[in-house]
């Protein structure tokens, strides 16, 4: 029994390491069954969906930066309230619902920017919302968020250039 415990403890610092590095603990909580370790190794649907979303906004992200505001976002998105978290994770942790929303909410806001400008700082606030329920749920992946801002000074943004 003893012994379970400690490989399921072992495996999932090993999975974790890999996206969300600060999870250890709160991991440790369903590995008590024998059998649940094991799913730790498949994806699930939550994680899928933040690639995704990193993958879709870096290119938002492009265009926004030459300039343009996008008119919409993959519907997709909105599966962040119903796509199942990894094993050993739970949306009990934090006020999960809010948070999700308020990224979706930030996320409509890039669309309906009047400038560039505008769009360059909505999209910040986007990705200042992605931080937050990092800093709660997942630290792994912030350093990597905060790499997806915007840099906003007089080259990059001024009225007349991109
Ligand atoms: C409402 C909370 C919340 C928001 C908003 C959020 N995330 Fe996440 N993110 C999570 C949780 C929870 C996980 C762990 C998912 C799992 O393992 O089931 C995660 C996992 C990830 C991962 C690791 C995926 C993997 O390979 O395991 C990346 C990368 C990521 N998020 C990027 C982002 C980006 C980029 C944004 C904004 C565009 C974002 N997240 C917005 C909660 C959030």
């Amino acid at each position: 029994m003893l012994r379970k415990i400690i490989l399921g403890g072992c495996l999932c610092t090993a999975s974790f390491f890999l996206a969300c590095t600060q999870q250890v603990q709160s991991g440790e909580q369903s590995n008590s069954s024998g059998t649940k370790e094991l799913k730790m190794y498949q994806e699930s649907e939550l994680a899928l969906l933040m690639r995704t979303m990193y993958d879709n906004n870096m290119e938002l992200r492009q265009e926004i930066m030459e300039g343009k505001i996008p008119e919409n976002f993959p519907e997709r998105f909105y599966t962040i309230h119903t796509a199942t978290i990894s094993n050993g994770m739970s949306r009990e942790k934090g006020p999960f619902e809010a948070l999700a929303d308020q990224y979706l909410n930030n996320m409509k806001a890039i669309t309906r920017a009047s400038s560039p400008r505008e769009a360059k700082i909505a999209y910040n606030e986007m990705v200042m919302s992605c931080a937050g329920c990092h800093q709660i749920y997942c630290p792994g992946p912030l350093v990597k968020i905060r790499k997806m801002r915007i840099p906003l000074d007089e080259t990059t943004d001024s009225n007349h250039g991109r």
